[in-house]
């Protein structure tokens, strides 16, 4: 009596779970519609959202329209959220796009989610060395190549794509689906964290996980991404004569500043990658075994990725070593002097004054004020060396920690699940080495756990010229959506 009992629980538990998802009539319905996701991708690749560029402001505020509107016709509950203005170089304010939030149902008794997304892109001009138009998407051998394609504009219509099937087929969402898109990614969230701040305990409120697909694989195998990079960026400049000199006239007469850049510029990092600022590399966590065997699992192939960059030696001669230099191990990256003479022509000036740009890429448990210390004092204590008449100066622009999440999270689970029934093949678990501070903020600030769930492939060419998405990694990014809400819908509260 009491085992007949418990079976025909079991089964209409069993039962449940597997008619209420509607898998096959889901994913049928993506397929149907891949024409209408594609032309939809078209439009908003139209729209030359460059968040960098002013004079492209009218048309990012046109594409946050589009946005809006789209949700609205879905029925969501939309706002549109005011994240203050912007002061241009030149002195005048202008507003920043407002940020568009919705929401999808409001049960209780549900796990909501927040999925953000941006649809602002990096500059593109058909001169910089694109096959195609930049602003019209354009398909070639099932690429969809166009600004914006994978970055981020393919991704959050998968994401709403995802919303729209459920609503379509007038399936109930196993979870309350929120959004928040924003339009100033590209230029470093303006606004962001000052909303993120004071909606806290509004919009924020009722989510339980954040997930963010600004992301790509790092194979041909679906991925799902544990951890990104964080940035301290420095200025360094060294001020010497009250006016430019001229080599040859008064070169001989003073330690020229761009000496003294160079030759402590060159006291950062080792040839063979070793930071060589004191204490910089202790806070660095160890190197596991487990971290290693994950890394062991990726599909990355050491001579295509040299191949892709076009070098012929790489800083370390196997995966795991490289990956772990570029995922979770701290770099220095000089990127510019403001002040040298950088024109054409064999010009003979000694700058006056010059500053270097480095950065170096966070990792946990680097903590930036530490390091900014740490970088300081280093370059002082190189620079009282010299016993220089010039003067040094120091500063820390960005410090944006790093992020990590816990690959066995449920959440993670849940994606490894969901990404096995779409694909079927397992996940790799990656990190990022870039930063994406907004995941850092949404942590620290909301204290939700976060996911990163990527559809780009590993060769979209983000921010490069001739980005794209595939048709099939967009389409079956959709059904990946889709599948991880119901996924997420079977988390037990932790
Ligand atoms: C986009 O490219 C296609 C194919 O080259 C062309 O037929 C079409 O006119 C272009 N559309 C726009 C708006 O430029
Ligand atoms: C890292 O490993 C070294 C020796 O292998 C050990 O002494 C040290 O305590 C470890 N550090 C951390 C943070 O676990
Ligand atoms: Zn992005």
């Amino acid at each position: 009596m009491r085992c007949v009992c418990v079976c025909v629980v079991v089964l209409v538990a069993l039962g449940v779970r597997v008619n209420s998802f509607k898998f096959k009539e889901l994913m049928d319905y993506v397929d149907k519609h891949q024409e209408e996701y594609v032309q939809t991708l078209r439009d908003w690749v139209s729209i030359e959202s460059d968040s960098s560029d002013v004079t492209k402001r009218a048309e990012l505020q046109r594409m946050m329209g589009v946005v809006e509107e789209k949700l609205r016709m879905m029925k969501g509950n939309v706002d549109v959220m005011d994240v203050g203005t912007q002061r241009l170089a030149d002195g005048s304010i202008i507003p920043l796009p407002k940020v568009v939030t919705a929401e999808f149902g409001d049960d209780v008794n549900k796990h909501t989610v927040c999925v953000y997304g941006h649809v602002d892109i990096q500059p593109a001009r058909r001169e910089d060395g694109w096959a195609t138009d930049p602003y019209n998407l354009t398909e070639i051998k099932g690429n969809l190549y166009g600004r914006g394609a994978s970055d981020n504009k393919g991704p959050v219509l998968a994401w709403i794509h995802a919303v729209e099937a459920y609503k379509a087929l007038d399936i109930e969402l196993p979870v309350n689906v929120k959004f928040l898109i924003e339009g100033m990614e590209e230029t470093g969230s303006n606004g962001l964290d000052a909303l993120v701040e004071a909606q806290k305990d509004k919009f924020f409120s009722d989510v339980d996980y954040i997930i963010i697909s600004d992301c790509i694989w790092k194979s041909t195998r679906p991925a799902l991404t544990y951890g990104t990079r964080g940035n301290c960026y420095f200025s360094a400049q060294v001020e010497g004569p009250k006016q430019d000199l001229h080599s040859g006239v008064d070169g001989g007469a003073v330690i020229e500043p761009m000496t003294d850049l160079i030759g402590i510029l060159d006291t950062l990092i080792s040839a063979s990658g070793q930071i060589l600022i004191p204490g910089v590399a202790d806070a660095v966590t160890n190197f596991t075994e487990e971290e290693r065997k994950l890394y062991e699992q990726v599909g990355f192939n050491l001579e295509t990725y040299k191949s892709t960059i076009g070098v012929d030696r790489l800083m370390y001669d196997n995966k795991v070593d490289l990956l772990a230099h570029l995922w979770r191990f701290p770099t220095v990256s000089i990127h510019g002097i403001e002040g040298a003479f950088s024109s054409p022509g064999t010009k003979t000036v000694i700058p006056a004054k010059v500053t270097a740009k480095f950065s170096i890429r966070q990792v946990p448990n680097m903590e930036p004020a530490v390091v900014e210390k740490q970088v300081t004092d280093h370059l002082h204590a190189v620079f009282e060396r010299r016993k220089s008449p010039n003067k040094l100066k120091v500063n820390m622009i960005i410090g944006a920690k790093p992020w990590i999440a816990d690959p066995k999270h449920a959440l993670y689970e849940a994606g490894k699940r969901a990404v096995k029934r779409v694909f079927h093949v397992e996940p790799e678990m990656i990190r990022e080495g870039g930063t994406i501070p907004i995941a850092r903020t949404f942590q620290d600030v909301t204290e939700k756990y976060i996911i990163m769930l990527p559809i780009g492939g590993f060769d979209d060419g983000l921010h490069s010229q001739n980005e794209k998405i595939s048709r099939y990694n967009y389409i079956e990014g959709t059904k990946l959506f889709i599948t991880y809400l119901q996924e997420v819908s079977l988390i037990k509260e932790n």
